[in-house]
């Protein structure tokens, strides 16, 4: 458990596990800063991930993202720097910031991606949140993510024959084609040796 985490414990009960930095991208379902946020994604600061090494600026409020030509992060290749939370473009929809633990959400699922299969009581490297209990059309599919205490449960639907003359869906139960369920908390070990973990908070 690293030092921060320790801190963590010691001040609040119950007690944080994650208590490393992580930078965040965060997804918003229209204009940032104004409306409901989608999804996080979130990355371990310090860590060579993909090609890049996040760094989080407390002080001024700066993400940095490092990108290597490399996946070891061995050839530096660029920086870029991004103001937290910067809500002046309205045209887009994501916003970057870093947080001190991972960021929560209620009604939310996380998949949590650990470095390793022999240790996932380590902080994850990096984790997607996502939020549940709503229809969502994205263009191709309708789907809708819902929890109970043991699984992750997904559903997908397909066209809805009784609404008129609208080719989209609201997630009628007459139109449910499948669904699929995920267990929580419980890791799974891929081929490349990392591990990953859903989590829900419902
Ligand atoms: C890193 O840069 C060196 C020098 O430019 C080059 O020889 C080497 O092939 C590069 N390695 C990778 C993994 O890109
Ligand atoms: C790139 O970012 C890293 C991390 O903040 C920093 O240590 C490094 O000095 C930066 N490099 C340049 C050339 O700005
Ligand atoms: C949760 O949902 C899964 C998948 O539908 C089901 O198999 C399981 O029994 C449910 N658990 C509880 C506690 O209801």
């Amino acid at each position: 458990m690293k030092l921060e985490s320790i801190f963590i414990c010691l001040l609040l009960a119950p007690c944080l596990v994650f208590g490393a930095n992580y930078a965040n991208v965060v997804l918003y379902s229209g204009a940032v800063c104004n409306s409901p946020v989608k999804s996080t994604l979130s990355y371990l600061e310090g860590e060579c991930i993909g090609t890049s090494i996040y760094s989080c600026n407390f002080q001024n409020n700066i993400l940095t993202i490092s990108d290597y030509e490399d996946i070891d992060c061995k050839n530096w290749s660029f920086n870029s720097t991004f103001s937290f939370n910067n809500c002046q473009n309205p045209n887009i929809q994501t916003t970057m910031s870093c947080s001190q633990g991972l960021p929560s959400m209620s009604n939310s699922y996380q998949y949590l991606t650990f470095e390793s299969c022999e240790n996932t009581e380590t902080d994850p490297i990096s984790a997607q949140t996502v939020s549940i209990n709503q229809c969502i059309n994205n263009g191709m599919n309708t789907y809708y993510y819902t929890c109970n205490s043991t699984s992750l449960i997904y559903s997908s639907y397909g066209p809805d024959s009784s609404s008129q003359g609208d080719s989209s869906t609201d997630c009628n139960p007459n139109s449910l084609l499948s669904t699929y369920s995920f267990p929580l908390k419980t890791p799974s070990c891929h081929s490349n040796g990392v591990a990953t973990m859903y989590t829900c908070d419902y």
